[in-house]
């Protein structure tokens, strides 16, 4: 069964596995380049990477109305659960779980992850997908990390990197974070939201076609791959 990876702009991915729809870090609301309106989407769960608010965006409202399994960190979960919404599943750094929709670890970050009121959001993560004999590496918001290196060992056919510089990895270190994690493809995120954070995205793909094997895809916001 194919896997299909849609970028609704900023940090926002779907991943859609046959019937189960995931989310990651919706933020639509106030995003200039966000490419659905919440309530044009319909998750059956949602991911958290972390608790700043163009991550966690409009998650709260979408799983209020989906009842959407939302999957983050304890912290975070235990904040959604705090807010009403019951139907959540804790991980950690580290920790893998099998659902339904395949198998899923936290990895690390290196970031903040405050909530919007205020609240300890834990440490921030990435995601790691294993589904339909696939694997998906999210990195999420972070820095260059070597362990990167860990991660590729998997054999990744998929990760999805910012590039946008300022509060994450920038272009270069995006192309070394390639040359760690050795996915087959690579499509960069995280960057033209804000004016601290433009890039250009095919100048970097570029990059990446010369440096590297890896296939760079540099999506719309709206566009989707297939794995
Ligand atoms: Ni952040
Ligand atoms: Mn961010």
């Amino acid at each position: 069964m194919p896997i299909t990876v849609t970028w609704y702009g900023h940090a926002c991915i779907g991943l859609e596995v046959g019937e189960h729809r995931l989310l990651v870090d919706p933020f639509l609301t106030g995003n200039p380049l966000a490419a659905a309106a919440p309530d044009q989407l319909d998750p059956t769960v949602v991911l958290v990477s972390h608790g700043h608010g163009d991550h966690v965006g409009d998650a709260l409202d979408i799983a209020r109305r989906t009842g959407a399994l939302v999957i983050s960190n304890f912290e975070i979960t235990n904040w959604f659960q705090a807010q009403g919404h019951a139907n959540v599943h804790p991980q950690h750094i580290g920790g893998g779980f099998h659902y339904p929709f395949g198998y899923l670890k936290l990895t690390i970050a290196h970031h903040g992850s405050a909530l919007p009121d205020g609240s300890y959001g834990g440490n921030p993560c990435g995601f790691l997908l294993a589904s339909e004999g696939k694997k998906v590496y999210l990195a999420c918001d972070t820095g260059l990390f070597y362990d990167m290196k860990l991660v590729g060992e998997e054999g990744l056919d998929l990760a999805v990197l910012p590039i946008g510089d300022n509060f994450t990895m920038g272009p270069d270190d995006a192309l070394r974070a390639v040359k760690l994690l050795q996915p087959h493809r690579a499509v960069p995120i995280h960057y033209d939201t804000f004016d601290v954070i433009r890039q250009d995205p095919h100048a970097w793909a570029e990059r990446v076609r010369a440096e590297t094997t890896t296939e760079p895809v540099v999506l719309k916001p709206g566009e989707s791959l297939t794995l």
